[in-house]
Order: structure tokens, then sequence, then C-alpha cells
């Protein structure tokens, strides 16, 4: 298990200054060229939820929707994509969230879910939390118990742990 976190951690590629000057951006398209960490990864997720009873895993768009599916494929839950604003047709319920600089929303589905379900959230990476912390709200809202949040990365320095507030969070590489 060790060997294969070590493996996933060395794939993902940190480039500099980008979007903007200062960041140190965790690029997680390198782990995708190598067959055997992205499957690592997906196996570690599968073999933690496999048997709790997860009936939705809802991915949070963009990189959230590579490693969401296949997860939910191999436990046997469905797939909820929640969205940027404006790009799911049907009715959605919406959940807005702090940036740095203003605020942005996420998006999903009415009826996607149903109230009583339980829910994992899986995201690529968690950095101050503001997107996993709506993608909660917009689950719990409509009644649905969130089991976890999973996510390849954690950017621990910028504790967005601490904005989950007793939800838990499963990272494989911080
Ligand atoms: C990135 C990342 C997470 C989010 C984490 O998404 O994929 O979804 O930021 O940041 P937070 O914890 O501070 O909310 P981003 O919207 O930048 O791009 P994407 O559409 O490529 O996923
Ligand atoms: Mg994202």
């Amino acid at each position: 298990e060790d060997d294969r976190i070590a493996g996933i951690s060395s794939v993902i590629r940190v480039i500099r200054d980008f979007p903007k000057p200062g960041i140190l951006f965790q690029d997680i398209t390198t782990l995708l060229l190598n067959h055997k960490a992205f499957k690592d990864t997906i196996d570690l997720f599968v073999e933690r939820y496999k048997d709790k009873d997860i009936s939705v895993v809802a991915g949070i768009e963009a990189r959230g929707f590579i490693f969401g599916p296949p997860i939910a494929l191999a436990i046997g839950a469905k797939f909820v994509p929640i969205r940027k604003p404006k790009k799911l047709p049907g009715e959605v319920i919406t959940e807005e969230y702090s940036l740095e600089y203003g605020t942005d929303k996420m998006e999903m589905h009415v009826g996607a879910v149903q109230e009583g379900e339980h829910a994992l959230i899986v995201d690529d990476l968690i950095a101050t939390g503001g997107t996993l912390s709506a993608a909660i709200r917009l689950l719990e809202r409509v009644g649905v118990h969130v089991v976890e949040c999973a996510c390849v990365i954690e950017l621990p320095e910028l504790k967005g742990r601490d904005r989950l507030g007793d939800k838990p969070l499963f990272v494989l590489v911080s």
C-alpha cells in the first residue's frame, strides 16, 4: 500500500507559477499517463469504499469527473456530476462558496439523488476546501448522507479540512 502511494505521488507533476506566479500547481495529467499509477489510485479508493453501502458517487467538475466514474462503476454506485453554474440542463439546486477574492457556485440536478441515500464525494484535490464544502451542502440539502470525501491530493497548509466540519476526508497524497 505504501508502495502504491509512493508510486502515485512520484508521477504527479508539480508546475511552478501556474496559473499565477507563486502557485505550485499539482498536475494529475501525468498520473493518468501511467497505467499502474492510475489503476492503483482507483483501486485504493475502491478497496476502501466497496463494502460501505454507497449508492452515489458525486464527482466535482472538472477533475473529479476523471476519478469519480471508475470508482462508481467498481463499487456498484451511480455517478452524479456536480457542475459549475449554467452547465446542467435540468432543474438544479445551487450552493455558493467563497474564494480568496469573491465567490463561486456549484450545481446539482434535482432528482439525481434521493433522500436517505449514502454518498461519496470525489475530487482530485482539496486546497481551501471551498469546493468540497459546497458539494457537501448540496447533497445534505436534499437529505443525502455524505459518508466521506475522497481526494487524490491534499494541500494541508491551506487547512481545507477544517472547512468540512465533521465530515471525514480521505486523501492518498498529502
Ligand atoms: C481545483 C481542484 C478542486 C478545487 C480545489 O478545481 O480540481 O476542484 O480546485 O480548491 P478548493 O479546495 O480551494 O475549493 P478548479 O476549479 O481549479 O479546476 P478544474 O475545473 O480543472 O477541476
Ligand atoms: Mg476541480
